[in-house]
Protein backbone atom coordinates (compact mmCIF):
# COMPACT_ATOMS: atom_id res chain seq x y z
CA UNK A 1 0.00 0.00 0.00
CA UNK A 2 1.01 4.02 -0.28
CA UNK A 3 1.98 5.90 1.81
CA UNK A 4 0.08 8.79 3.49
CA UNK A 5 2.00 11.74 5.28
CA UNK A 6 1.87 11.63 8.58
CA UNK A 7 0.18 15.05 9.23
CA UNK A 8 -2.66 14.13 6.84
CA UNK A 9 -6.04 13.10 9.09
CA UNK A 10 -7.61 9.58 8.44
CA UNK A 11 -10.47 7.45 8.36
CA UNK A 12 -11.10 5.14 11.03
CA UNK A 13 -10.51 1.79 9.13
CA UNK A 14 -7.15 3.26 7.55
CA UNK A 15 -5.20 1.05 10.07
CA UNK A 16 -8.05 -1.28 10.77
CA UNK A 17 -9.52 -2.01 7.23
CA UNK A 18 -12.79 -2.21 9.09
CA UNK A 19 -15.35 0.75 9.12
CA UNK A 20 -17.15 -0.82 11.25
CA UNK A 21 -21.16 -0.66 11.00
CA UNK A 22 -22.66 2.78 9.88
CA UNK A 23 -23.97 5.02 12.52
CA UNK A 24 -24.16 8.54 11.26
CA UNK A 25 -27.57 10.29 10.75
CA UNK A 26 -28.82 10.41 7.05
CA UNK A 27 -29.38 14.30 7.53
CA UNK A 28 -25.63 16.14 7.97
CA UNK A 29 -25.28 19.50 9.82
CA UNK A 30 -24.57 22.85 8.12
CA UNK A 31 -21.10 22.30 9.30
CA UNK A 32 -20.54 19.02 8.03
CA UNK A 33 -22.43 20.14 4.91
CA UNK A 34 -19.22 22.80 4.55
CA UNK A 35 -16.57 20.16 4.99
CA UNK A 36 -18.30 18.05 2.03
CA UNK A 37 -18.43 20.26 -0.09
CA UNK A 38 -14.46 20.79 -0.11
CA UNK A 39 -13.91 17.03 -0.34
CA UNK A 40 -16.49 17.36 -3.10
CA UNK A 41 -14.49 19.75 -4.68
CA UNK A 42 -11.20 18.32 -3.71
CA UNK A 43 -12.37 14.87 -5.24
CA UNK A 44 -13.58 16.41 -8.59
CA UNK A 45 -10.49 18.40 -8.82
CA UNK A 46 -8.38 15.36 -9.02
CA UNK A 47 -10.39 13.69 -11.32
CA UNK A 48 -9.73 16.94 -13.23
CA UNK A 49 -6.01 16.69 -12.96
CA UNK A 50 -5.19 13.27 -13.66
CA UNK A 51 -7.73 12.32 -16.19
CA UNK A 52 -6.34 14.38 -19.05
CA UNK A 53 -3.11 12.46 -18.93
CA UNK A 54 -4.11 8.61 -19.34
CA UNK A 55 -3.70 8.02 -22.29
CA UNK A 56 -3.51 4.79 -24.57
CA UNK A 57 -0.51 2.71 -23.09
CA UNK A 58 -0.16 3.85 -19.71
CA UNK A 59 -1.13 1.25 -16.58
CA UNK A 60 -4.07 1.33 -14.01
CA UNK A 61 -1.39 1.15 -11.30
CA UNK A 62 0.11 4.49 -12.79
CA UNK A 63 -3.27 6.05 -12.68
CA UNK A 64 -2.86 4.88 -8.82
CA UNK A 65 0.15 7.06 -8.47
CA UNK A 66 -1.80 10.17 -9.63
CA UNK A 67 -4.75 9.91 -8.33
CA UNK A 68 -2.66 8.76 -4.96
CA UNK A 69 -0.03 11.97 -4.92
CA UNK A 70 -3.23 14.35 -6.13
CA UNK A 71 -5.14 13.34 -3.36
CA UNK A 72 -2.29 13.95 -0.39
CA UNK A 73 -1.37 16.94 -2.39
CA UNK A 74 -4.73 18.35 -2.00
CA UNK A 75 -4.17 17.38 1.96
CA UNK A 76 -6.45 14.47 1.75
CA UNK A 77 -6.52 10.87 2.06
CA UNK A 78 -7.60 8.87 -0.23
CA UNK A 79 -10.59 7.33 0.89
CA UNK A 80 -10.05 3.46 -0.85
CA UNK A 81 -6.64 3.00 0.86
CA UNK A 82 -7.57 0.15 3.49
CA UNK A 83 -10.86 0.13 3.12
CA UNK A 84 -12.15 -3.46 4.32
CA UNK A 85 -8.58 -4.30 3.24
CA UNK A 86 -8.77 -2.57 -0.35
CA UNK A 87 -4.83 -2.66 -1.87
CA UNK A 88 -4.78 0.45 -3.93
CA UNK A 89 -6.06 4.36 -3.48
CA UNK A 90 -8.48 4.47 -6.41
CA UNK A 91 -10.33 1.65 -8.14
CA UNK A 92 -9.69 1.58 -11.80
CA UNK A 93 -12.70 -0.61 -13.89
CA UNK A 94 -11.82 -1.30 -17.58
CA UNK A 95 -14.17 -2.69 -20.26
CA UNK A 96 -16.43 -5.68 -18.55
CA UNK A 97 -15.30 -4.48 -14.91
CA UNK A 98 -18.79 -3.27 -13.48
CA UNK A 99 -16.56 -1.62 -10.74
CA UNK A 100 -13.95 -2.12 -7.89
CA UNK A 101 -11.56 -3.03 -10.25
CA UNK A 102 -8.27 -2.85 -8.94
CA UNK A 103 -4.98 -1.19 -10.17
CA UNK A 104 -2.42 -3.16 -12.08
CA UNK A 105 0.29 -3.84 -14.63
CA UNK A 106 -1.90 -3.81 -17.42
CA UNK A 107 -1.23 -0.92 -20.19
CA UNK A 108 -4.66 0.77 -21.19
CA UNK A 109 -5.45 -0.48 -24.75
CA UNK A 110 -6.19 1.82 -27.70
CA UNK A 111 -10.04 1.55 -28.23
CA UNK A 112 -10.59 0.26 -23.99
CA UNK A 113 -12.96 2.36 -21.66
CA UNK A 114 -11.87 3.00 -18.20
CA UNK A 115 -14.30 4.23 -15.08
CA UNK A 116 -11.59 5.98 -13.01
CA UNK A 117 -13.61 6.06 -8.99
CA UNK A 118 -12.11 8.99 -6.81
CA UNK A 119 -13.04 9.54 -2.94
CA UNK A 120 -11.19 11.89 -0.79
CA UNK A 121 -11.05 12.30 2.94
CA UNK A 122 -10.51 15.56 4.02
CA UNK A 123 -11.38 16.94 7.14
CA UNK A 124 -13.69 14.27 8.65
CA UNK A 125 -15.61 13.72 5.23
CA UNK A 126 -15.78 12.19 2.13
CA UNK A 127 -16.66 12.68 -1.37
CA UNK A 128 -16.87 10.57 -4.06
CA UNK A 129 -17.15 10.45 -8.07
CA UNK A 130 -16.01 8.56 -10.86
CA UNK A 131 -16.32 9.14 -14.71
CA UNK A 132 -15.37 6.50 -17.11
CA UNK A 133 -13.07 7.91 -19.98
CA UNK A 134 -12.81 6.90 -23.69
CA UNK A 135 -9.34 5.46 -24.25
CA UNK A 136 -7.92 6.54 -27.63
CA UNK A 137 -10.29 5.56 -30.66
CA UNK A 138 -13.24 3.61 -28.75
CA UNK A 139 -15.61 1.77 -31.03
CA UNK A 140 -19.56 3.14 -31.67
CA UNK A 141 -21.45 0.82 -29.03
CA UNK A 142 -19.23 1.64 -26.22
CA UNK A 143 -19.22 5.44 -27.04
CA UNK A 144 -22.74 5.03 -27.25
CA UNK A 145 -22.87 3.46 -23.57
CA UNK A 146 -20.39 5.96 -21.81
CA UNK A 147 -21.97 8.71 -23.11
CA UNK A 148 -25.72 7.63 -22.44
CA UNK A 149 -24.68 6.29 -18.67
CA UNK A 150 -23.58 9.73 -18.19
CA UNK A 151 -26.74 11.19 -19.48
CA UNK A 152 -28.36 8.26 -16.93
CA UNK A 153 -26.71 10.29 -13.80
CA UNK A 154 -28.13 13.60 -15.09
CA UNK A 155 -31.74 11.96 -15.13
CA UNK A 156 -31.15 10.30 -11.84
CA UNK A 157 -30.07 14.14 -10.39
CA UNK A 158 -32.99 15.50 -12.31
CA UNK A 159 -35.74 13.28 -10.22
CA UNK A 160 -34.70 13.85 -7.24
CA UNK A 161 -35.21 16.66 -4.62
CA UNK A 162 -36.54 17.87 -1.53
CA UNK A 163 -39.61 15.57 -0.59
CA UNK A 164 -39.01 12.90 -3.55
CA UNK A 165 -39.37 9.60 -2.36
CA UNK A 166 -35.14 7.50 -3.11
CA UNK A 167 -36.91 5.23 -5.47
CA UNK A 168 -37.63 8.09 -8.01
CA UNK A 169 -33.77 8.18 -9.06
CA UNK A 170 -33.65 4.26 -9.73
CA UNK A 171 -37.26 4.73 -11.38
CA UNK A 172 -35.63 7.22 -14.15
CA UNK A 173 -32.26 5.65 -14.47
CA UNK A 174 -34.08 2.51 -15.03
CA UNK A 175 -36.85 3.91 -17.59
CA UNK A 176 -33.68 5.75 -19.87
CA UNK A 177 -31.75 2.89 -19.79
CA UNK A 178 -34.20 0.39 -21.16
CA UNK A 179 -35.10 3.38 -23.47
CA UNK A 180 -31.73 2.71 -24.95
CA UNK A 181 -31.36 -0.95 -24.89
CA UNK A 182 -28.82 -0.78 -22.06
CA UNK A 183 -28.75 -3.31 -18.63
CA UNK A 184 -28.81 -1.66 -15.18
CA UNK A 185 -26.65 -3.35 -12.99
CA UNK A 186 -28.71 -4.18 -9.12
CA UNK A 187 -25.39 -5.53 -7.32
CA UNK A 188 -24.15 -2.35 -6.74
CA UNK A 189 -25.73 0.62 -5.32
CA UNK A 190 -25.53 4.26 -4.19
CA UNK A 191 -25.27 5.13 -0.91
CA UNK A 192 -25.55 7.96 1.87
CA UNK A 193 -21.38 9.65 2.31
CA UNK A 194 -20.24 11.83 5.13
CA UNK A 195 -18.16 11.21 7.83
CA UNK A 196 -18.53 7.57 6.95
CA UNK A 197 -17.70 6.52 3.33
CA UNK A 198 -20.71 4.24 2.59
CA UNK A 199 -23.41 5.00 5.30
CA UNK A 200 -27.49 3.88 5.80
CA UNK A 201 -28.89 5.29 3.19
CA UNK A 202 -29.28 3.19 -0.02
CA UNK A 203 -29.96 4.91 -3.75
CA UNK A 204 -31.04 1.80 -5.89
CA UNK A 205 -30.57 2.62 -10.10
CA UNK A 206 -33.45 0.91 -10.73
CA UNK A 207 -37.29 0.51 -9.64
CA UNK A 208 -38.19 -0.76 -6.14
CA UNK A 209 -41.29 0.29 -4.50
CA UNK A 210 -39.79 -0.27 -1.05
CA UNK A 211 -38.44 1.27 1.55
CA UNK A 212 -39.32 4.93 -0.25
CA UNK A 213 -37.73 6.58 2.65
CA UNK A 214 -38.22 10.56 1.45
CA UNK A 215 -35.14 12.70 0.83
CA UNK A 216 -35.34 16.29 2.85
CA UNK A 217 -32.71 18.86 2.94
CA UNK A 218 -29.30 18.03 4.69
CA UNK A 219 -29.12 14.65 3.06
CA UNK A 220 -25.82 13.32 1.57
CA UNK A 221 -25.92 10.42 -1.03
CA UNK A 222 -24.33 9.05 -4.12
CA UNK A 223 -25.97 8.23 -7.14
CA UNK A 224 -23.60 6.44 -9.80
CA UNK A 225 -25.69 4.04 -12.40
CA UNK A 226 -23.53 0.96 -14.23
CA UNK A 227 -25.44 0.21 -17.24
CA UNK A 228 -24.41 -2.19 -19.52
CA UNK A 229 -24.54 -2.66 -22.84
CA UNK A 230 -25.51 -6.65 -22.85
CA UNK A 231 -26.84 -8.75 -19.50
CA UNK A 232 -26.81 -6.65 -16.40
CA UNK A 233 -25.47 -10.16 -14.01
CA UNK A 234 -22.55 -9.54 -12.80
CA UNK A 235 -19.28 -12.21 -11.46
CA UNK A 236 -16.72 -11.75 -8.77
CA UNK A 237 -13.05 -12.32 -9.84
CA UNK A 238 -11.47 -14.58 -6.79
CA UNK A 239 -9.67 -10.94 -5.67
CA UNK A 240 -13.31 -10.99 -4.02
CA UNK A 241 -13.15 -7.19 -5.57
CA UNK A 242 -13.24 -7.04 -9.38
CA UNK A 243 -16.81 -7.28 -10.20
CA UNK A 244 -17.47 -8.18 -13.69
CA UNK A 245 -20.64 -8.36 -16.62
CA UNK A 246 -21.07 -12.60 -16.62
CA UNK A 247 -21.45 -12.14 -20.16
CA UNK A 248 -18.09 -10.17 -20.87
CA UNK A 249 -19.85 -7.46 -22.55
CA UNK A 250 -18.72 -3.53 -21.32
CA UNK A 251 -20.15 -1.51 -18.65
CA UNK A 252 -19.53 2.13 -18.03
CA UNK A 253 -20.54 3.93 -14.62
CA UNK A 254 -20.65 7.93 -13.45
CA UNK A 255 -20.94 8.85 -10.07
CA UNK A 256 -21.51 12.20 -8.17
CA UNK A 257 -21.67 12.89 -4.80
CA UNK A 258 -25.18 15.07 -4.05
CA UNK A 259 -26.70 17.08 -1.27
CA UNK A 260 -30.59 17.81 -0.72
CA UNK A 261 -31.10 21.58 -0.15
CA UNK A 262 -34.60 23.51 -0.13
CA UNK A 263 -34.86 24.28 -3.78
CA UNK A 264 -33.58 21.35 -5.11
CA UNK A 265 -29.86 19.06 -5.43
CA UNK A 266 -26.66 20.55 -5.51
CA UNK A 267 -23.84 18.67 -6.86
CA UNK A 268 -21.01 18.09 -4.92
CA UNK A 269 -18.30 16.55 -6.66
CA UNK A 270 -18.08 19.91 -8.80
CA UNK A 271 -14.54 21.64 -9.07
CA UNK A 272 -14.40 25.13 -7.09
CA UNK A 273 -15.10 26.92 -10.13
CA UNK A 274 -18.08 25.27 -10.99
CA UNK A 275 -16.69 22.60 -13.31
CA UNK A 276 -18.29 19.10 -13.56
CA UNK A 277 -15.62 16.68 -14.53
CA UNK A 278 -17.63 14.50 -16.89
CA UNK A 279 -18.18 17.26 -18.75
CA UNK A 280 -15.13 18.12 -19.85
CA UNK A 281 -13.23 14.67 -19.67
CA UNK A 282 -15.57 12.71 -21.72
CA UNK A 283 -16.05 14.40 -25.92
CA UNK A 284 -19.66 14.25 -27.03
N1 LIG B 1 -15.90 4.54 -4.60
C1 LIG B 1 -16.69 3.33 -4.53
C2 LIG B 1 -18.11 3.77 -4.44
O1 LIG B 1 -18.53 4.51 -5.28
C3 LIG B 1 -16.32 2.48 -3.38
C4 LIG B 1 -15.00 1.88 -3.50
S1 LIG B 1 -14.70 0.91 -2.12
C5 LIG B 1 -13.11 0.45 -2.38
O2 LIG B 1 -18.86 3.51 -3.55
F1 LIG B 1 -12.72 -0.09 -1.30
F2 LIG B 1 -13.08 -0.35 -3.43
F3 LIG B 1 -12.42 1.53 -2.68
CO1 LIG C 1 -19.84 5.67 -4.19
CO1 LIG D 1 -17.07 5.88 -5.95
Amino acid sequence: MRTVPAEIGRPPYAVTGDPGPSTSSNVRTEEEIERMRLAGQAAAEVLLEVCPQIVPGMTTDRIDELVHQASVARGGYPSPLNYRGYPKSVCTSVNEVVCHGIPDSRPLADGDIVNVDVTIYLNGVHGDTSVTLLVGDVDDASRALVLQTRTALAEGIAAAGPGVPVNAIGRAIERFALRNGLGVVQEFIGHGIGTEFHSGLQVKHYYAPYPDTILVPGMTFTIEPMLTLGDPACAMWDDDWTAVTRDGRRTAQFEHTLLVTEEGIEILTAAADGTVPADVLVAG
